[in-house]
């Protein structure tokens, strides 16, 4: 799994999938059109529990579903705050694949893009993106998250979440 090298990192540790959810929605608070989470780790490490969480916090009332088999899902209703585009790349074979149904659009659209297996695009995602790493701990239920940002947005909004995690605003 390859991540760029960046500057900053915050890492976090989840002891439950709710856990993990509600420091998601912490984040989805901060999120603003064109944001991008690159959402990296082996399978069952909670890249999709993740994203759910991602989603409840912008609003989105409808049940959030794996895209796995779709490779992405929509979600552009209201009452949810900004479109949110759920994206699963684990079916991919070559990167470049990805640009054949549209990638860009989502990349440089109007809502939150959510990217499982982005390591697999590493070169077509923008620098702006907000890099979160999942991996499995020592218990069933505990998984590591690292949050990574190279500049612009992402390194705001790693900033941001960690003021928010350390001042406990966020995690509830
Ligand atoms: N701390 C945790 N964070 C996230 N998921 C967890 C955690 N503990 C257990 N789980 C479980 O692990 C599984 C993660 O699955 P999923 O989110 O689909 O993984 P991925 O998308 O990375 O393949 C879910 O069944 C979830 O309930
Ligand atoms: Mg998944």
């Amino acid at each position: 799994m390859t991540v760029p090298a960046c500057k900053e990192r915050l890492n976090l540790i989840t002891r439950s999938a709710a856990q993990t959810q509600a420091w998601a929605r912490g984040l989805a608070a901060l999120l603003d059109r064109g944001d991008i989470l690159c959402l990296v780790g082996d399978l069952g490490t909670g890249k999709t529990c993740f994203a759910q969480g991602v989603g409840q916090g912008l609003g989105i009332v409808q049940p959030i579903i794996s895209p796995t088999f779709i490779r992405v899902r929509e979600y552009c209703e209201s009452p949810a705050r900004l479109p949110f585009y759920h994206i699963d790349l684990y079916r991919l074979v070559r990167g470049n694949e990805a640009l054949g149904w549209g990638l860009e659009e989502y990349l440089y659209g109007q809502g939150v893009c959510a990217i499982e297996w982005a390591d697999r695009i590493r070169t077509l995602v923008p620098p702006h993106c907000l890099w979160v790493q999942f991996s499995h701990g020592q218990a069933p239920e505990v998984r590591h998250i690292s949050f990574q940002a190279e500049e612009g947005r992402g390194e705001w909004l790693l900033h941001r979440f960690g003021e928010g995690v350390k001042n406990g605003s966020i995690g509830h």
